[in-house]
């Protein structure tokens, strides 16, 4: 856990990237093919940690899952195949697995544990424990299920009506999970729209779901059948290097192959908006997920005001345009984004604490930041805290930084992207 030398003072960055596959994508193909009946094989699959713990919590409820080359091959046990696991699952730092995962073992007539990382330990469950409780799973956790360690005996559950408080796509896919095995039909309703990788997918593995606005519905009893699954690089990895491109002098960067689900493009708006010299090439969509090539060179930045229905279309993506505002002429306010402080960090304050380590004019609120730019980075010693999107957000800001720059804790970015430094590098 030493400190890592960042590279500054960077002159230009060029070329392609192909960025790693989907987050989002990857752990549903193993959750969706895992209790579909028959094979699943999924190319691009994101060998990133938190995707690595879904496969190994799936491994332990008895599914078999090979890896070759390149791919994923799910040998799919159907719901009433997955059995109860000798051990504790562990997730590791990731809340997709724990909260999706609930919501499959909501409808399991047998006991499982879960715990996590530290991070984990600190991120609240009773958003998906009170909704699965209601359907009638017996779950039990530290503070009356808010918490890990948490244990879950599923089984014999009913569809509900439920409006979530958030809109979280995590909450949204547990219930929907629960509710693909209950009786009768389960609909949730969502203040804004959240990413609907789960809709998409539950039709992808001959699934039935409807869509009106901001509610989803699910019938019960619903048997999924296998399919082969096309995993698209993951936007919230290209944006680092969208805002890299952007702020670094002399530089023109493209991304091929990248994901641009509209619940999910939501940096872009915001770039485009910023004045961000950007193209997009949109390819032709092989399944269910539409893909394309974007282009990015450097550019004259303004501030904007980020807030609203915006805010789940770019959740993951507030750390990377928060240093993306500290380069855009004027003020930049990001509203709307509590939901940032239940993150693998309370992201608003360590976005804040570590870019103003760098010398940034930036100022945490309630509900997001204030930041004024243009602002030189001077340099420093910073910290992920253990956070993937933090610790990329600080090397990207290095980059641009005048004097030394030095990462604590910069494995945490093995999380969602192993290859930064390596892909980074090829750009220099
Ligand atoms: C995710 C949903 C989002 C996002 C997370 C991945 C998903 O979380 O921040 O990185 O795969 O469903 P919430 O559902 O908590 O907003």
């Amino acid at each position: 856990m030493g400190k890592h030398t960042l590279k500054t003072n960077i002159t230009s960055l060029k070329g392609d990237i192909i960025v790693p596959g989907d987050k989002s994508i990857s752990h549903r193909s193993v959750m969706f093919g895992a209790v579909a009946e028959g094979v699943t094989t999924v190319t691009g699959f994101l060998m990133g940690e938190d995707c690595l713990s879904t496969v190994s919590c799936f491994r332990q409820l008895g599914v078999e899952i090979e890896e070759t080359a390149d791919q994923m091959v799910i040998h799919g046990k159907g719901w009433d195949g997955l059995v109860e696991p000798k051990e504790v699952l562990n997730v590791g730092n990731s809340g997709t697995t724990i909260r999706l995962l609930m919501g499959i073992l909501a409808g399991r007539p047998f006991h499982t544990t879960l715990i996590g990382d530290e991070s984990i330990g600190k991120r609240p469950m009773t958003r998906v424990t009170k909704p699965l409780s209601s359907m009638g799973a017996k779950i039990e956790g530290r503070q009356f299920g808010e918490y890990t360690p948490l244990s879950i005996r599923g089984g014999g559950i009913s569809g509900i009506e439920y409006a979530s408080p958030v809109a979280s796509a995590q909450v949204k896919s547990a219930i929907l999970l629960a509710g693909l095995q209950a009786d009768g039909i389960t609909t949730v309703v969502e203040p804004e729209k959240s990413r609907d990788h789960t809709e998409r997918m539950i039709r992808q593995f001959s699934g039935t779901v409807e869509e009106n606005g901001l509610s989803v519905s699910v019938r019960g009893g619903q048997v999924l059948k296998g399919t082969n699954i096309k995993v698209p690089g993951d936007i919230s990895s290209a944006a680092f290097f969208l805002v890299a491109g952007a702020i670094v002098p002399n530089s023109c960067i493209t991304l091929k192959n990248v994901g641009l689900n509209p619940t999910r493009t939501g940096i872009i708006d915001v770039m485009l908006e910023m004045g961000a010299d950007m193209t997009i090439e949109p390819l032709v969509a092989e399944q269910t997920e539409p893909v394309g090539d974007i282009t990015i060179r450097t550019s004259h930045l303004k501030g904007t005001t980020i807030g609203g229905d915006l805010i789940p279309r770019l959740i993951d993506e507030i750390p990377i345009i928060a240093l993306l505002a500290t380069q855009a002429e004027g003020e930049t306010v990001i509203r709307d984004a509590q939901e940032l402080k239940v993150k693998e960090t309370n992201r608003i304050d360590t976005v804040v604490q570590e870019l103003s380590k760098l010398g940034a004019d930036i100022t945490a609120t309630d509900d997001g930041m204030i930041i004024k730019g243009k602002n030189k980075l001077a340099g420093g010693v910073v910290s992920s805290h253990g956070d993937h999107r933090i610790g990329m957000m600080l090397a990207v800001a290095a980059l641009i930084c005048k004097q030394d720059v030095s990462l604590e804790q910069k494995e945490a970015i093995s999380v969602s992207y192993p290859q930064f430094f390596t892909d980074l590098e090829k750009l220099m």
